[in-house]
Formats: C-alpha cells, sequence, structure tokens
C-alpha cells in the first residue's frame, strides 16, 4: 500500500492565500513539496506575532514535524534560496532539493527586466525574477540542472560557452556576459551551501509513498496564470495546475488524493493581462485597502475585483477540485451588496465558459446582500445568515463543496465544514 499526495493549488490569479492554508494542513502531513515555479511565488503565513514570506522553501518549514521537498517541476535561483534559508537553523534533514529542477541565475532575471521593457505597454508586468528566462531555457534544451551545480567547474564552461554563442542576443539585452573566475566562485559558493540537500527527488518521493507517509503537494500561483490554461500570454511560464504536481515531482496521477482548491471571497490580479470582474472603482479600492492586496514578492498594488464563478468553474474542472478552501471572507465585510460574475458578454452574447480569449469579455453580475462581520469566526453556524446565503450560493454555482472558510490570516480562523 502506498500513500497518496493530496495538494493545493490556486484557482485564480495566484495570492489566494494557499500559504496558510498549507501551513495548517502541515500540521497533519509528514511532507510538503513544491512542484512548479519559483521564487516569483510569496506565500504568506502568520503564525501568533510573526510573519513569514515564503517564495521557494516549501510552507512545511514551519511545522518542525515537516520535511520539505522542491521537485524537479521547480526553477531554483540559488542567490535567493540561500537568503531565504538564513530564516531557518533548522533544515538539515529535512530539506530535499531535486537534482533535475532547473537552475535560475541572476542573467535570467537581467532577460526578464530587458524584455520587459522591451515590451513596452504590452509588458506582461512579471516579477522581474527571471522565470520566464530559465523555463524557456530548460524547454529549449539550454538550460543548467541542480545536479550540475555539483561539479562547478563544468557549469562554468557550460554557461561561459552559452553566452559566447549568444552574444548578439545578449549585447541587444544590454546583458553583460559573467566573467570565468567570478562565476566559478559564484556556483563553488552555491555548491558549498546547497550541495548537501540535492539530491534524487524523484526516487524520494516513490520512497515516501512507499512507506505511507502523509504528503501535501503546494502549488504556487494560479489556475488563470498556467501556461496553458491561464490568460495567455499574462500567465507564467510553469503548469500551475494539478496536473503540473505529477510531472513537478515524478509520482503520477493515481498518486493524487484530494484536491483543495484555493480561492479568495473575490478576485485580485498582479501585473497585466485580462481580469473581467476588475473593479475600478470605490469598491475596489476598498477590497485592496481593507484585504491588504498589495504583493508579497514585489510589493505592487494588486488590482481588485469580484469573485468570478465563470473562471471558477473552469478552475475547478481543470484541476479535479475536490473541495474549495474560501479565503479573505472577512474581506467583504462591511460591504452592502457583494457582487459575482455569474456569465460573460462576448461580442454581444451571453456565455459561460471562459473563451479563447478573456480580453474582450464582459461581466454579468448577480448581486448579494453584504453582512456586519465575519472576522475571526471559527464555525459555520457563527456566520452572519446573509454571509452563508453567499456561501452556499457560491457552493451552487461553482458545483463543489466549500469545505474551508478563512475568516482572518491567522491559523485558528479557519471554518472546516
Ligand atoms: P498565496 O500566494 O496564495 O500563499 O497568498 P499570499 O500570501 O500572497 O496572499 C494572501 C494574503 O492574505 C496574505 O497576506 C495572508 O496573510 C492573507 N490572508 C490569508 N487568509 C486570509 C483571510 O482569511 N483573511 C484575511 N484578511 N487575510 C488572509
Ligand atoms: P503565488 O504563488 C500572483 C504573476 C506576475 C505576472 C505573471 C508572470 O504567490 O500565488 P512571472 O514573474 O511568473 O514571469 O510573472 O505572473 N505571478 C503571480 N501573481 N501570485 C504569484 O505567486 C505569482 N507568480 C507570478 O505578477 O503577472
Ligand atoms: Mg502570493
Amino acid at each position: 500500500m502506498s500513500s497518496k499526495a493530496d495538494l493545493i493549488v490556486g484557482l485564480q490569479w495566484g495570492d489566494e492565500g494557499k500559504g496558510k492554508i498549507v501551513d495548517h494542513m502541515a500540521q497533519s502531513h509528514d511532507y510538503v513539496c513544491r512542484f512548479a515555479g519559483g521564487h516569483n511565488a510569496g506565500h504568506t503565513i502568520v503564525i501568533g506575532e510573526d510573519t513569514y514570506a515564503l517564495h521557494l522553501i516549501p510552507s512545511g518549514v514551519l511545522n518542525p514535524n515537516a520535511k520539505n521537498v522542491v521537485g524537479n517541476g521547480v526553477v531554483l535561483s540559488p542567490k535567493d534560496f540561500i537568503i531565504e534559508m538564513e530564516q531557518f537553523d533548522n533544515l538539515k534533514g529535512r530539506l530535499f532539493l531535486s537534482d533535475k529542477a532547473h537552475v535560475l541565475l541572476p542573467y535570467h532575471a537581467l532577460i526578464d527586466q530587458a524584455r520587459e521593457r522591451m515590451k513596452g505597454d504590452k509588458a506582461i508586468g512579471t516579477t522581474g525574477k527571471g522565470i520566464g528566462p530559465a523555463y524557456g531555457d530548460k524547454i529549449a534544451r539550454v538550460g543548467h540542472r541542480l545536479g550540475e551545480l555539483l561539479h562547478p567547474d563544468k557549469l562554468t564552461a557550460k554557461v561561459i560557452d552559452f553566452f559566447a554563442a549568444n552574444e548578439p542576443i545578449f549585447t541587444a539585452m544590454g546583458v553583460e556576459a559573467p566573467q570565468k573566475e567570478a562565476l566559478l566562485s559564484e556556483l563553488q559558493g552555491y555548491k558549498d551551501i546547497l550541495g548537501e540537500y540535492i539530491t534524487d527527488t524523484t526516487q524520494l518521493m516513490w520512497e515516501i509513498m512507499d512507506a505511507d507517509k502523509k504528503i501535501l503537494l503546494e502549488g504556487a500561483q494560479g489556475t488563470m496564470l498556467d501556461i496553458d490554461h491561464g490568460t495567455y500570454p499574462y500567465v507564467t511560464s510553469s503548469t500551475t495546475v494539478s496536473a503540473g504536481a505529477c510531472s513537478g515531482l515524478g509520482i503520477n496521477p493515481k498518486d493524487l488524493g484530494k484536491v483543495t482548491g484555493i480561492a479568495k471571497a473575490y478576485c485580485t490580479r498582479v501585473g497585466n493581462g485580462p481580469f473581467p470582474s476588475e473593479d475600478f472603482g470605490a469598491e475596489g479600492n476598498l477590497l485592496r485597502k481593507n484585504g491588504h492586496e498589495f504583493g508579497t514578492t514585489t510589493g505592487r498594488p494588486r488590482r481588485c475585483g469580484w469573485f468570478d464563478a465563470v473562471a471558477m468553474r473552469h478552475a475547478v474542472r481543470v484541476n479535479g477540485v475536490d473541495q474549495v478552501a474560501l479565503m479573505k471572507l472577512d474581506v467583504l465585510d462591511g460591504f452592502a451588496e457583494v457582487k459575482v460574475c455569474v456569465a460573460y458578454e462576448v461580442e454581444g452574447k451571453e456565455i459561460n465558459y471562459v473563451p479563447y480569449d478573456l480580453e474582450d469579455a464582459k461581466p454579468i453580475y448577480k448581486s448579494f446582500a453584504g453582512w456586519d462581520q465575519t472576522e475571526g469566526a471559527r464555525t459555520f453556524d457563527s456566520l452572519p445568515q446573509t454571509a452563508k446565503e453567499y456561501i452556499l450560493a457560491v457552493e451552487e454555482m461553482i458545483g463543489t463543496k466549500i469545505g474551508i472558510i478563512s475568516t482572518s490570516p491567522e491559523r485558528e480562523d479557519t471554518i472546516i465544514r
């Protein structure tokens, strides 16, 4: 008998509150594993007076009993990862980095920023961390894997050759070639710190499943940012949906257990691209203010709007969601009226699915009566009647159980239904 891995995925445009729920569930899991993305992610966890912003270290790190795996589907910046590690002094023996994960080097970030500048008003609004160029190199088969970090001299020669072969492109982008000696010493430094954590995590995943360990897979970003199923090209460069958990860790679809999809009770997006239920007026501003909607990774103000039931149905189906965790319900406290986008109007026609291009989709809303306060509620019964009605109506619209409701950033302010 081998265990099945429970999965957490974002259902909107990221920042849904995955970190809080991963941390909550990590209390009852032995391993927490990241399978996609890089340090573009920012997962916030609040424990009492302390707030942690994790970018690539799995959110299980805050549970001393949980071990943490960074899978092959991730792109890892050694420089930034090492800075993130410095917050913790108990990582030895509880952190495993895939030798097949791809290495993100400083030049990837420079290329990312140069491309964004060149796009002008068509910019994606990336985090500027180098995610697209690192995944681009992986797919073009010119990337570097973490296992190569164990041989800094060979990796240095490979990077130098790569720059020499592509000199005109780098020159056009204003990205300077690294100096051989400096690069070697940089890579040697990474090896000295990260070397002991680099391993074959595919074998590890199989071993821990066979040992019947409880495993939680931590998604990053959100379904609408998925490279295939999101609002391309305004997306990230990885497979953020549940299928990515398999390829990003070397497990098979039958290894997956319960899928929990994370969604805010409203919607936000950082960066550019379509967002049909965005509210440009006073209510959008109030959502931003009440929800402290400023990015964990870049500090950018998040665009805010109403819950989009059409995009949510798409996300539920793509991910095979068993239950939804509805986050930040408290942010809607005090609104006289709460809206839900129930369909789109595209070229004069009403549609109830996510079309090829969301750019010209106009939201069709249904309104619900608001409520005074849900903040800090820990039972469904204690919620105001109108908040219960809103949740039950959303549940019906998306055809999936809302099994978890979150009413503050704190671990304990979580309703399990
Ligand atoms: P993630 O990327 O999906 O992990 O989400 P982020 O951490 O980027 O953003 C979610 C933000 O909402 C964080 O600041 C959390 O502390 C906060 N948060 C999570 N759940 C709740 C909630 O139920 N209510 C409120 N008010 N804040 C929450
Ligand atoms: P978490 O895991 C929100 C967005 C960026 C940009 C687009 C592409 O915290 O939910 P990239 O740097 O990945 O090439 O940028 O994707 N983005 C996120 N938005 N939350 C995230 O992660 C994000 N990761 C990337 O803002 O629009
Ligand atoms: Mg985030």
